[in-house]
């Protein structure tokens, strides 16, 4: 039996391995999901007739909750709202192991000298005991506070204060002075006293390590609370002596370090710079630097005059396309602009929108076809013979402040160059700024015109003076 068992965890693995390389390309991405899928399905199927942890009562009951408050609030959740959802899923993760740590210390307290196993193996399982809470805990709560300020809960701004790198160098010797109680001899009166600080620091350190970190590099925390939660199912893998937990749990915390590289490199910041420097403040400084001046609008009627004679057309979009879902009508003008003769790209900003890929789920669902998505470091050399970029409810990421004016609290931030196309046209719904809280001095160029309202109804209104013509 159990050589049954570990061989299906392998293939599992393998599954899970094949299904992220395949997620890698658009074309494979659905089918390395199903793989995916189906490696965990395997997992789940193989652990439930293998293991007598607890009654099948039990996990049925758990099913029916877990599952329907996740069935509820999926279907209740709009796309916009996805990222504090992630958030809140990574928070839960961790929550899980906490647990599972929590409840192999209660099955085990007071047992390990007698278990007949290698000292060695108890050390393991002691330590992944305690790892599994510690990162469980800072799982948690720091993914409720990242959950808190996308949400706009609290309040987006890096919360700095005297001594707060003391406080925190005295929350992590701690730990490790209670991992320490804990680790050599978990049977002493003391191992227990050691645990639940370990929690409860755990607990703190969640909150004190993300509420420096401000609105503006969100990106990076999600992919980063994403890799913690891997990790603590990991730490959780070993504690119950689960190998497919173990590598699912790796790979999760392996390709979440991955993300939040891209993230740090797309936001032009380094880790350290992210988590203790307090920068990205969201509502921070409004000025944008430069010349500012009245911002010029036009009527889609006269914005059509304009594209209809355009040879090549860049779009890019941005947050407010998902907050107007007007993805599909959008791909409806690209349409109507290649067959008018214009060659139709899309740059999508690795940081455009909540959430990382937000863009190209977007783009994906409404049939785009992902050759004509086209990457920041591709398309800005090509910027200066686009005819018009048309920007979709995208600001931050377009803003030329970030590139030229050092007093902003976005400059160093990678953008898509719009401004050295010949025109540039916004379609956004008032002068509001983006994310980050900065004014965009986009909008005061020459060669920008503003259009304003909802982005789904000027995007139809486009289309239907292309279909009128
Ligand atoms: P933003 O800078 O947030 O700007 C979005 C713009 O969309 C707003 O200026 C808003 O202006 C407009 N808008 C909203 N609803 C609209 C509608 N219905 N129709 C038309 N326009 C609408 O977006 P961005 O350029 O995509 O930049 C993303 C920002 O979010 C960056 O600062 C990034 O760091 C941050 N962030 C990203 C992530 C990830 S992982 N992608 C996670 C957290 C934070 P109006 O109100 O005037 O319409």
């Amino acid at each position: 039996m159990s050589t049954f068992i570990e061989l299906s965890y392998i293939i599992s693995a393998v599954l899970f391995i094949l299904g992220l390389k395949m997620l890698g390309n658009a074309s494979t991405a659905v089918r390395g999901n199903s793989i995916s899928a189906g490696g965990m399905l395997l997992a789940v199927v193989v652990t439930l007739l293998h293991r007598d942890i607890v009654s099948y009562q039990w996990i049925i009951a758990g099913i029916l909750v877990g599952g329907g408050i996740g069935a509820i609030a999926a279907v209740r959740v709009s796309m916009t709202s996805m990222p504090e959802f992630v958030a809140l899923f990574n928070g839960t993760g961790g929550l899980a192991s906490l647990m599972v740590g929590w409840a192999a210390y209660y099955g085990m307290a007071g047992d390990y000298g007698d278990l007949e196993i290698p000292r060695g193996d108890v050390v393991v399982q002691v330590v992944a005991t305690f790892l599994s809470v510690l990162i469980g805990g800072v799982t948690f709560t720091g993914s409720l506070i990242a959950y808190a300020k996308l949400s706009e809960k609290i309040d987006g701004k890096p919360v700095l204060f005297t001594g707060q790198q003391w406080l925190n160098g005295l929350v992590l010797l701690s730990v490790v002075a209670s991992g320490v109680i804990f680790v050599i001899n978990p049977d002493a009166p003391a191992a227990e006293i050691a645990f639940y600080v370990t929690m409860g620091l755990a607990f703190v350190f969640g909150v004190l390590a993300t509420i420096p970190i401000g609105g503006a590099d969100m990106p990076v925390v999600i992919s980063l609370l994403n890799s913690y939660s891997g990790l603590a199912a990991c730490a959780a893998g070993f504690v119950i002596g689960n190998t497919v937990l173990i590598v699912s749990g790796s790979l999760v915390g392996a390709s979440g370090i991955v993300l939040t590289n891209i993230m740090c490199k797309a936001m032009n910041r380094s880790l350290a710079h992210v988590l203790f420097s307090g920068f990205g403040s969201a509502g921070g400084s409004t000025q944008s630097g430069g010349e500012q001046g009245e911002a010029k609008s036009l009527t889609a009627e006269d914005a059509y005059y304009v594209l209809e004679a355009a040879a090549s057309v860049v779009i890019v979009p941005g947050y407010g396309m998902a907050v107007a879902q007007a993805q599909h009508v959008v791909r409806e003008l690209a349409e109507l602009l290649e067959k008018n003769g214009a060659e139709v790209k899309y740059a999508v900003h690795p940081v455009a929108g909540r959430m990382p890929g937000h863009m190209n789920v977007l783009l994906a669902e409404a049939d785009v076809p992902y050759e004509q998505l086209v990457e920041m470091d591709d398309i800005n050399p090509t910027m200066e013979t686009v005819d018009v970029c048309i920007v979709i409810g995208a600001n931050d990421v377009v803003n030329p402040g970030a590139r030229d004016d050092e007093s902003s609290v976005i400059y160093g931030m990678p953008i898509i160059n719009v401004d050295l196309a010949r025109s540039v046209f916004v379609l956004k719904r008032s002068m509001a700024s983006g994310f980050a809280g900065v004014q965009n001095p986009l909008f005061f160029k020459e060669n920008t015109r503003m259009l304003f309202g909802d982005a789904k109804a000027t995007v139809t209104q486009l289309v239907n003076e292309f279909k009128g013509a």
